[in-house]
Formats: C-alpha cells, sequence, structure tokens
C-alpha cells in the first residue's frame, strides 16, 4: 500500500517536471517567483575563477558544495532502484543526499532494503535520513542507524495530508514531538516542508524547540497537493494548489529568524541557486527535477546536469565576484513584482540578506 504511494507519488512528480507537463508552479507556464530576485550588474566586480570555492557551512556542518539532492523516496522496489542511482550521482559529484520519508522502514523493516543503498554508495557523502514529526524517539534513532546518516530532516506537511485521502488529520503534537526528537538523537535535526515553504514564525519556533537549521522548501517546483489531488476519485483539493509560501518569498520572511536556512523547491537552474544563495540560504536543494533527468537519461544524465549546475554556479560566482556562497549574500539585489509586494506587505527589507544572524 505504502510502497504503491510511494510508486505514484514518482509517477506524478515527474509528469509536473517534464518539458509536456503542467507548469511546475502552478502558475502561468515559465512564472516563477525566482525570477522577481534579481541581481543589480556590477561590470567591474568579476573576480577570477580559480580564487571561488563552493564550499559551505552552517550549523557546525562542512559541506563541498552548496548543492544536495533532497528528499524523495524509498519503500518499494522501484524506489530503492531510484535511491540507489540518486546515490551514485550524488557520490560523483560530491553532493548531499537525503532519502525520502523513512516511515515505510519504521512500519515494516522488510523495506529497510530500499534506503541502505544511499549510504553503500555514497559511503564517504553527507547522507540524511527523512521522517515525519510524529515519529516516535526510538523511531528516529532507527531511521539514523539504519543507514548512518549525519543529520535528520523531519518534514511538516500538513497540506499534503489534508489533501491525501488516507493522510493524517491531527497535528497538534507535531512541536513536542520534533523536541522530542531533537534530543533523541545525536546528529543534527534539520526541519523542512514538502513544497508549501516556511514562515518567519514557524523558523522561529523551530529554533525554540531545538532544531539546527530549516529547509524553507518553498511552493514553485514540485506541488503535493496538485500529486494528492491527482491520487483522489475527484480532485476537489484544486484550490489548495496555488497554496504556501514560494521559495525566495519564505528565504526572505524566515531570515534572521533564529536558524540558518537551506532553500529548495522549484530551482530551475544555476541562476535560481545563485539567487536563494544570495538571500541567505547556506545550500540549494533540488529533487523533482533531478528525479526526471534520471528517470529519463539515467545516472549518466543525471551526473552531467549536476556537474554543469556546479560548474555554471562557479561561473556565475565569479562573474558577480563571490569568492564563496556566502559572500552572494553580499551582493546587490533587486527584488521585483509580486515579491516586493509581499516584502512590503510584511515589514521585510528587500535588500540582499546581508551575512547571517544564526
Ligand atoms: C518529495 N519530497 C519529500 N520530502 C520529504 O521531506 N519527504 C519525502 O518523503 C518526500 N517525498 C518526495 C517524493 C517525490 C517524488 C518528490 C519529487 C519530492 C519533497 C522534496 O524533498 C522537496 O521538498 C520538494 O519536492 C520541492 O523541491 P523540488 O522538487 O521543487 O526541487
Amino acid at each position: 500500500m505504502t510502497g504503491n504511494r510511494k510508486d505514484e507519488h514518482v509517477r506524478l512528480a515527474t509528469t509536473q517536471h517534464s518539458p509536456q507537463g503542467p507548469a511546475p508552479s502552478g502558475a502561468s507556464p515559465g512564472h516563477s517567483q525566482f525570477d522577481e530576485v534579481r541581481f543589480l550588474h556590477h561590470a567591474l566586480a568579476g573576480t577570477d575563477r580559480a580564487k571561488v570555492s563552493l564550499r559551505t557551512g552552517f550549523a557546525g556542518l562542512e559541506w563541498p558544495v552548496p548543492l544536495y539532492i533532497n528528499a524523495m523516496t524509498g519503500g518499494s522496489e522501484k524506489t530503492g532502484e531510484i535511491n540507489r542511482d540518486l546515490a551514485i550521482a550524488a557520490r560523483e559529484t560530491g553532493l548531499p543526499i537525503a532519502t525520502g520519508s523513512m516511515s515505510p522502514y519504521l512500519k515494516d523493516p522488510s523495506t529497510a532494503g530500499t534506503f541502505t543503498p544511499v549510504r553503500r554508495e555514497h559511503p564517504d557523502g553527507f547522507v540524511m535520513a527523512n521522517i515525519n514529526a510524529t515519529a516516535t524517539a526510538e523511531e528516529a534513532r532507527r531511521a539514523v542507524g539504519l543507514i548512518e546518516a549525519d543529520a535528520l530532516q523531519i518534514h511538516l506537511n500538513t497540506v499534503q495530508e489534508t489533501v491525501m485521502p488516507e493522510g493524517d488529520r491531527s497535528f497538534g503534537h507535531w512541536p513536542a514531538g520534533i523536541e522530542r526528537i531533537v534530543a533523541a538523537v545525536d546528529v543534527p535535526v534539520i526541519v523542512k516542508e514538502v513544497g508549501f515553504g516556511l514562515s518567519g514564525r514557524t523558523v522561529e519556533h523551530l529554533a525554540a524547540l531545538g532544531v539546527r537549521a530549516a529547509d524553507v522548501a518553498g511552493r514553485g517546483g514540485t506541488n503535493f497537493a496538485r500529486i494528492e489531488n491527482g491520487r483522489r476519485e475527484r480532485a476537489d483539493y484544486a484550490y489548495l494548489e496555488e497554496w504556501g509560501l514560494s521559495t525566495p518569498a519564505s528565504l526572505l520572511d524566515a531570515h534572521g529568524r533564529g536558524l540558518p536556512l537551506l532553500a529548495s523547491g522549484g530551482v530551475r537552474h544555476p541562476l535560481d541557486a545563485a539567487r536563494a544563495l544570495a538571500l541567505g540560504a547556506h545550500a540549494v536543494g533540488a529533487s523533482g527535477g533531478f528525479l526526471t533527468v534520471l528517470l529519463d537519461g539515467g545516472v549518466d544524465a543525471l551526473v552531467r546536469r549536476i556537474t554543469l549546475w556546479l560548474d555554471q554556479l562557479t561561473a556565475l560566482m565569479t562573474m558577480l565576484g563571490a569568492h564563496s556562497p556566502a559572500a552572494l549574500a553580499d551582493c546587490d539585489v533587486l527584488v521585483t513584482g509580486s515579491l516586493r509586494a509581499f516584502c512590503q506587505d510584511r515589514g521585510l527589507s528587500t535588500g540582499a540578506a546581508k551575512g547571517d544572524t544564526a
């Protein structure tokens, strides 16, 4: 049952990212609030490529690159193979990687082999386990232990659960659950959304619960309201498909609210990655787009895509004169259009995120 759901998620997510599919944002084709974040061009700002490093750090962690493969899957035979191939691509490119939710393993230990390839194929890499906020302390430790995870992601997905026919309907105990999990595991806990964004208020709450970093996972890419609607007999929650904060809006709202931020959700290309870093993120995650490349073209195609992204991100940083991902936050950035209106409504500065307060 869970295995089927995981296979359906993969199928429905990739239709959103294929060139023929609907616009991933659910908005007009091609529109993204990332396009409302513009670097001010300074023609003499450039530096030398040899001086640019992609290394990044947050919450006491050091990553070789500011790009990671974000949580997706596991639990069925097919998704186990996907996890294996994603991990090979991560190993070949040096990217950190997260497994999908390990709930299937926690319910049925016989599915362990659909998650363990992530560690087996990426033995020296940075690997993150993924659970939901209802997991017990013991389950959290089992998830981390199975793949010798370097960090634990907890996903928050009230919108997805609401639209999911068989979804959870009680969320009130999540903050206490997160606090218990944080106390139970000996790796840093990163809390993420699944595509609806984290507000500044949520990030402040997470900081108070002992969480070490927040991945905003905003609107604009994979749309789980649409995926779960696609699994209903009648798509009667269609009006929720526009719900949530876009990734740039989340970054602006949550910056300086007590936690280092990671950015994911609708990152389409290296310029979006640079924009997210300029808005204060320490690293940028991608899921549905990378999955689609993998399923369309195999591991080699995904390795080529990631290598291209790292190469072009370095090129953009060279052009902008940013010697490190963190230095992108010192670039002059213009926030325009609906994102500017959002900042005005929320009383947020539209200037670049200067440094990190967390
Ligand atoms: C996801 N995502 C996800 N997130 C999570 O925390 N646990 C999970 O099990 C899953 N499962 C999952 C399956 C599939 C097929 C996709 C594409 C995505 C959400 C993911 O980590 C990310 O937050 C969003 O997909 C937004 O990023 P993209 O896809 O727009 O790059």
